[in-house]
């Protein structure tokens, strides 16, 4: 389809394509790969450029596998379809484009579908070092390679499953306040343990600390910090503490857990749903993440399915 030459832009928060399907309530896209400006080459090249040195250093050993596997272009923007024919057959794992913000239960309940929901979009040019927003360059570039493990797949798949075991904990209640608030709690649990694993996870490999966490990944200087800072403590990861723990996503982070292994981190999930069926998240330290009404909304719409 011929776009007029104002559409050639796929920036983040500046892209006509993406306000576009946002104002028609489109959340699953295609990926017009034909709009990406020079620009937003520039911005993937100069990007993985800058990455490439900084993975060899402090990135975990399976995602630098899982970069290989991928067969990604440090010149040009992946397309999804050729991303997904290198990594369906390794763990079933699919990128799937949308064209923004992913509510909690969704995005959780696509992972157990096998289904990684990928944002389109690239950051601007003169803003590559930060950006609280994921692009896809945080999403194919930090999170996808990952998909290629089996263990790490798992870890994702049985995460991925516990929203939809959150939204049905509660069906029994009447008390409207009491079940908002739990599963208000839950959300917040389940959060936390994504963002100190998943986003921002470190590992204990070879006798030395790397990076599995995407948001480390597919931050320029962050990912350095992580490891070397003295600003940064780091903690053996501890599941009672991650699930109490507020964190802030517009700044470098001060506190970071380190896992043994997958293995490990898929131990740590199968606990969380074991606390999760006790009751142990339903009264977590209040805090961020703030959980909005639509979020608590789409939790209690999984009652009605049942
Ligand atoms: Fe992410």
């Amino acid at each position: 389809m011929e776009h007029p030459e104002i559409f050639h832009d796929l920036t983040t928060t500046k892209a006509p394509f993406i306000e576009n399907a946002q104002f028609h309530g489109q959340l699953f896209i295609h990926q017009p790969y034909e709009l990406y400006s020079e620009n937003n080459q520039e911005a993937w090249r100069e990007l993985y450029g800058l990455l490439r040195p900084k993975w060899e250093k402090y990135a975990n050993g399976k995602f630098m596998e899982g970069i290989q596997s991928l067969c990604l272009n440090p010149d040009r923007i992946p397309r999804l379809e050729e991303v997904n024919a290198f990594l369906a057959p390794l763990t079933g794992f699919k990128a799937k484009a949308v064209s923004g913000y992913v509510p909690t239960y969704l995005f959780f309940d696509s992972l157990k579908r096998r289904e990684f929901p990928t944002t389109i979009t690239i950051r601007d040019r003169n803003r590559l070092a930060y950006l609280p927003e994921p692009d896809i360059f945080h999403d194919i570039a930090g999170h996808v390679p990952m998909h290629t493990d089996l263990t790490f797949a798992d870890v994702l798949v049985r995460f991925g499953s516990l929203a939809n075991k959150a939204a049905k904990r509660h069906t029994h209640l009447v008390n409207g306040k009491e079940k908002m608030a739990k599963i208000r709690s839950n959300i917040q649990a389940l959060s936390r343990f994504f963002w100190f694993s998943i986003e921002f996870g470190l590992m204990r490999e070879g006798g030395r600390i790397c990076v599995y966490g995407s948001g480390l990944l597919s931050s320029a200087e962050e990912i350095e910090h992580s490891v070397e800072s003295l600003q940064v403590q780091r903690y053996p990861f501890q599941l009672e503490w991650v699930i109490n723990q507020s964190f802030e996503i517009d700044h470098f982070q001060s506190l970071l857990f380190v896992i043994d292994s997958f293995e490990h981190l898929y131990e740590e999930v199968d606990r969380l749903e074991q606390w999760l069926h006790e009751g142990k998240l339903d009264h977590v330290n209040p805090g961020e993440p703030g959980v909005n009404e639509e979020e608590l909304q789409a939790f209690l719409e999984v009652e009605d399915e049942t």
